[in-house]
């Protein structure tokens, strides 16, 4: 589990957890709202296939106290850079500060103190509410592009 002590704005804890045999279900069906599907799947689901059939890639469930609100995951890049992807928040849990603590938690664990490699992650650049989250907590665009989306590294 990763838990950095971070809470939502209503003071739950946020944490990272394993997808396992009991949280699986309620992870799949975490759903964003309709006018966000053109920036990622209509359900969680299809990250928690993409990273069963990816050796890159690893999902984590969010949660807020003892209750699954969100999916992300994380993955190595050849060149050893370390990614962040996959991130909702199902629709019913958004704007309660669960997305700032959830990617404040996997930066920190992937690009601690000790850490060698970047930490990126990307963004489409109409996406208003990742840019401004990501922004906020040091992400920078890189000047890259990949499949339409802005490429952006955390600055230490
Ligand atoms: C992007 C997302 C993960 C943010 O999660 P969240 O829990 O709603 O975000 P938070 O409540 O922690 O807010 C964090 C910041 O996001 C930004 N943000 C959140 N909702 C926003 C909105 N509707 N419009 C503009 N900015 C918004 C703000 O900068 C906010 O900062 P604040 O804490 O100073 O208000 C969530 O909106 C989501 O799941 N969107 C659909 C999937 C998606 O686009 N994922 C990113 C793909 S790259």
């Amino acid at each position: 589990m990763l838990d950095s002590g971070h809470t939502d704005r209503a003071g739950r804890r946020v944490t990272l957890r394993p997808v396992d045999d009991d949280n699986w279900r309620a992870v799949a069906d975490l759903a964003p709202r309709d006018d966000q599907r053109d920036w990622v799947p209509a359900l969680a689901a299809r990250y928690l296939v993409l990273t069963m059939r990816s050796d890159v890639w690893t999902s984590l469930a969010v949660y807020a106290d003892g209750s699954v609100v969100g999916h992300v995951m994380w993955g190595v890049d050849d060149d050893g850079s370390r990614w962040i992807g996959g991130m909702v928040v199902d629709a019913a849990e958004q704007g309660r500060g669960v997305g700032r603590a959830a990617v404040r938690t996997l930066a920190d664990w992937l690009g601690g103190p000790d850490a060698v490699h970047p930490v990126r992650l990307s963004y489409h650049p109409d996406n208003a509410a990742a840019a401004r989250l990501y922004t906020s907590l040091g992400f920078a665009p890189t000047g890259v592009v990949e499949d339409d989306e802005l490429v952006a590294e955390l600055r230490r």
